[in-house]
């Protein structure tokens, strides 16, 4: 027996080694963890429970039967996060370069299966290279099959990929179809074909930074939602992450404890909002002080950074927030800020995480530019994302409710459970000066200036809002958490309606 309990410890020692010391000193020297590193950081310690150790790919084009590795390239298993049960597999580099084969992909498959069947959240650690060259069409379909999982899954689990390597060809279309993607800074990159291929095809040349790095796909692509230093600091904002959100879209969000009071008043926020209109401030300075303990973590920080989403408390349950930033671009609606805010909105929704909207936006972004980026649709899918919502929707306007963009932020209209304005707020079809402009047309500048005062006394206020219920209460600023807190308590039993369809067609 002795004997046996060696053997199982021999063939444990040679999995674990993956393609040998000199391809994980390699991958050390590269400033990257190999794959078993990384799920130990990730996961609960000794919480990590191993699949498929032994699998080995069974291909016998180009001498790979004399080149087999236990774990063919992939490690996968299941452990926990903070006591909550995650599935993982992480791209192994040191062995074939990470790359998929038929037998790697039905590694992945089994933990997909297995998480979905759990309900429970999924993340993948990506450093690869793409389909298995001597595998050919085998590789082909084992992504087909793991891009069909994705697609099932979609709704049902949180899938979240990081990318932790270089991640080509067949493999980007997995975490594309997830989620939520975080790449590591300067050793992680993203792109269908690499610059080689890209020379040959195109005569173009470039980097790898520059045709798929953190820095592209965070700001130009938005393909990825963050990016973090280095590898530690990555896993442990996916431990950060994991604990926003619900296991998957029946069982609602987590809750933690939280010595944060739900009355908490904060008296600075009275003079957030400054006396001129025309002057910015930071919303995330009003999230933080909403949120619980000012625990806020921001999704795409760096595209499209006029409209602010992300997860935060309150009272230890988390919500969505999605917010106007006056600071950039004046806060103001464009393509990219409503595709942004669309895509954070729907994932709320589907996992039953309720969201605030904080308003401060001059309407959409007036142009060429705009109207040739497809704005109109663009714009459509906010809308759209906030009108189809069933979770609660609770909306406070701090400042500008211009125009369309009064309608699509989570405007009463369009499904709005608890619509607050603070005293600041101006809901109207436009500002004064271009409203007058239009009305008075020719007007001599004396009578500008008296339309202009008019209108501002008149329309400038939330009061003509009020007046009709399409704003519930104007509160006080300082009073803001506390209102939503309640709001939140009073629309946690909240239940909707819809006709039966087999999907929407959201404009895409
Ligand atoms: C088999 C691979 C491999 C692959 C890398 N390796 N990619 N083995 N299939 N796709 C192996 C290498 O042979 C090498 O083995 C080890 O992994 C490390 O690779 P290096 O090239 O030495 O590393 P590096 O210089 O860091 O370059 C990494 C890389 C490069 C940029 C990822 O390896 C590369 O370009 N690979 C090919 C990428 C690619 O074109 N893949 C196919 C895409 S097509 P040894 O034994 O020396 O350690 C595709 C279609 C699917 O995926 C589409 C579905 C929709």
């Amino acid at each position: 027996m002795k004997h046996i309990l060696d053997q199982l410890e021999e063939r444990r020692a040679v999995a674990r080694l993956g393609g040998g010391e000199k391809r994980i000193a390699a991958q050390h020297a590269k400033g990257k963890l190999t794959a078993r590193e990384r799920i130990e950081l990730l996961l609960d310690h000794g919480s990590f429970e191993e699949f498929d150790m032994f699998v080995e790919h069974r291909s016998t084009e180009f001498g790979m039967e004399k080149q087999k590795i236990p774990g063919d390239g992939v490690v996968t298993g299941w452990g926990t996060v903070n006591g909550r049960t995650v599935f993982v597999f992480a791209k192994d580099f040191t062995v074939f370069g990470g790359s998929l084969s038929e037998t790697h992909a039905q590694k992945i498959c089994k933990v997909q299966d297995m998480a979905l069947k759990m309900r429970a959240p999924i993340i993948g650690l990506f450093d690869a290279g793409g389909a298995r060259i001597q595998e050919g069409v085998a590789a082909l379909g084992g992504y087909g099959e793991v891009f069909k999982r994705n697609v099932v899954a979609s709704g049902v689990i949180p899938q979240i990929s990081v990318i932790m390597g270089p991640c080509a060809g067949g493999d980007v279309y997995s975490p594309a179809m997830t989620d939520f993607i975080f790449m590591v800074r300067d050793t992680s990159y993203m792109y269908v074909t690499g610059p080689d291929v890209v020379k040959t095809v195109t005569n173009e040349i470039v980097t790898h930074e520059e045709l798929g790095g953190a820095s592209v796909h965070t700001t130009k692509t938005s393909i990825a939602d963050g990016a973090f230093d280095n590898d530690l600091e990555a896993l442990l904002q996916i431990r950060r992450l994991i604990d926003f959100l619900p296991a998957n879209n029946l069982e609602g969000v987590p809750e933690w404890p939280t010595d944060d009071p739900a009355d908490r008043a904060e008296m600075s926020l009275d003079t957030l909002v400054p006396d001129n209109p025309n002057k910015p401030y930071d919303m995330k300075e009003l999230i933080r002080k909403v949120a619980d303990e000012g625990d806020f973590f921001e999704i795409a920080e760096k595209f499209a950074a006029n409209v602010i989403t992300g997860f935060g408390r309150i009272e230890g349950r988390t919500v969505g927030f999605v917010a106007n930033q006056p600071m950039v671009l004046a806060g103001v609606l464009d393509a990219d800020a409503s595709r942004k805010a669309a895509r954070f909105v729907r994932f709320c929704d589907a996992f039953g995480i309720p969201i605030i909207t904080f308003e401060d936006v001059p309407g959409f972004l007036p142009g060429t530019a705009q109207e040739y980026g497809g704005l109109i649709k663009h714009g459509a899918k906010l809308l759209f994302a906030y009108s189809e919502c069933t979770v609660p929707l609770i909306t406070v306007i701090t400042r500008k409710a211009y125009g369309g963009a009064y309608d699509v932020m989570a405007s009463k209209h369009i499904g709005g459970d608890v619509n607050y304005a603070w005293p600041s707020a101006q809901i109207a079809v436009m500002g004064a000066k271009g409203a007058v402009e239009i009305i008075f047309r020719g007007g001599t500048p004396e009578e500008i200036q008296v339309q202009t005062k008019a209108y501002e006394d008149r329309f400038l206020s939330p009061f003509v809002a009020a007046e009709r219920g399409y704003i519930d209460e104007v509160i006080m600023p300082h009073s803001t958490r506390r209102r939503i807190a309640r709001a939140l308590a009073m629309l946690a039993a909240k239940e909707v309606e819809r006709p039966w369809k087999k999907h929407d067609n959201l404009p895409l």
